[in-house]
């Protein structure tokens, strides 16, 4: 009944999101420490300038990770904190605060998995135009050799950029997230285009210097699913067509794992002026490790009188507190038609649920919905491990912590976080959690 052997359990954070220590020692500005300060862009004006305090507090969270039976910790490097112009000069304190927590880590038998880059770009190349800027894939391979260098003797899993759907799309195209930009696809395609060719400069070069480790990416997944089986074709179908827009997962992993952009991506990009370079794809090409996933919800599609139809959900369909749908379904759908187009094996590097909930009067928080939702997407997951090559999970997230535009209000955590006293209190599902950790999968059946 349990998952393979080895199967990897863990959690996920974000630097931004947690770290706090915005403006410590010699550390640069990100896009999110410039743009969350303007009025009217994140919910009632939080801020991430303390976050969690983890800087500070990093010992302390790598041994309740450990009470927690916590086996693998999925966090990001502030890249500003490390460079601080982002290019050039590495800061002794990034330097150190890394290392000491990688070193943590490892007494605590805690496996890291370093994700390069999630979301909080240096300012200092912001300014020199970011991803739009030509440029700009060098600068994140030197800032992989950077890490792969000082990290190397710790680190056994990379994941280069998380979410470029949102970095990109929200980011540089629809303006809800940092650098709140809205360019036309004309200039936000080519930034895409750097992405890719940062990333496929950074995996070779993580290698050169790290030799055996393993590299992937975490992408955002909404998977179009089935209403009925025989739609099986149809939701694949959709899940990898090109919608115009920055949120299909083909536009990321295709040129990575193909060394092309599907037609139908091409297509969009000559309307709107871009050709890439069949050198700029050799480039891009990439010897991937794992697929990483993002997955919280998906859609259904079915056929209506021979045309594709979204179908909407039933009012007794349970919404999470971000009032994303919960369909388990995902997580079953989801690696089968990524394992099929790709042959990779699968990591859900996150996955989880926002809920409304607060602190008992009896100190305690009794998320049980939060067990049920995990009982759900886990058994689906697991039906799909019969089927497909899936090799981990790591739940998003360890505490409650600054959810992008929407502050500290959104609640995922394992552990509860108070923004006021920075008090962490394990939840109900932390150890739920930990006993699904400890029976490799079990405990979800009974
Ligand atoms: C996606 C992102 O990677 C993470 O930063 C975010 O907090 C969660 N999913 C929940 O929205």
């Amino acid at each position: 009944m349990a998952f393979i052997k080895n199967f990897t359990w863990g959690v996920a954070t974000a630097s931004y999101q947690i770290e706090g220590g915005a403006f410590e020692a010699d550390k640069g500005l990100n896009v999110w420490d410039v743009g969350s300060a303007t009025a009217g862009r994140i919910f009632e004006g939080h801020k991430g300038d303390v976050g969690c305090d983890h800087y500070h507090r990093f010992r302390e969270d790598v041994k309740l990770m450990k009470e927690l039976g916590i086996r693998a910790y999925r966090f990001s490097v502030n890249w500003a904190r490390l460079i601080p112009d982002g290019t050039g000069k590495i800061s002794e304190d990034g330097k150190r605060f890394y290392l000491e927590l990688l070193e943590e880590l490892k007494k605590a038998g805690i496996e890291p998995w370093v994700t390069l880059f999630h979301w909080d770009y240096p300012y200092a190349l912001y300014l020199k135009g970011g991803w739009l800027n030509p440029e700009s894939p060098k600068w994140f391979e030197n800032y992989a050799a950077v890490c792969a260098e000082l990290f190397k003797p710790y680190v056994k899993h990379f994941i280069l950029i998380n979410e470029p759907e949102c970095f990109i799309g929200l980011g540089h195209f629809t303006g809800g997230h940092a650098p709140f930009l809205k360019r036309p696809a004309g200039e936000v395609i080519p930034a895409a285009h750097h992405v890719l060719l940062g990333c496929g400069l950074a995996e070779k070069k993580i290698r050169a210097i790290a030799g055996d480790v393993k590299i992937g990416t975490a992408q955002a997944y909404w998977p179009f699913l089935p209403y009925r089986e025989e739609d099986y074709e149809l939701a694949k179908t959709e899940t990898f067509r090109c919608h115009e827009d920055f949120g299909g997962p083909a536009l990321w992993l295709d040129p990575l794992l193909k060394g092309e952009y599907p037609a139908d991506y091409l297509a969009w990009f000559e309307r709107n002026g871009f050709r890439p370079s069949a050198e700029d794809m050799a480039l891009i090409a990439s010897k991937l490790d794992f697929v990483g996933l993002n997955t919280y919800s998906g859609n259904y599609v079915t056929k209506e009188n021979g045309a594709l139809k979204e179908v909407v959900p039933s009012p007794s369909v349970p919404k999470t507190d971000t009032r994303w749908n919960v369909y388990p379904d995902v997580m079953y759908y989801g690696p089968k038609f990524i394992f099929e187009r790709y042959g990779l094996p699968i990591v859900y590097t996150e996955d989880g649920v926002a809920l409304s909930e607060w602190k008992d009067l009896d100190g305690r928080i009794n998320d049980d919905s939060r067990i049920d939702f995990l009982k759900r997407y886990l058994r689906a997951l697991h039906r799909a491990a019969q089927e497909a090559p899936v090799e981990g999970y790591f739940y998003w997230t360890l505490y409650d912590n600054f959810e992008w535009a929407e502050g500290f209000s959104k609640k995922f955590g394992l552990v509860h976080f108070d923004p006021d006293s920075l008090e962490r209190t394990p939840k109900k599902s932390a150890y739920f959690y930990k006993k699904v950790i400890e029976t490799n999968g079990e405990e979800i059946f009974r």
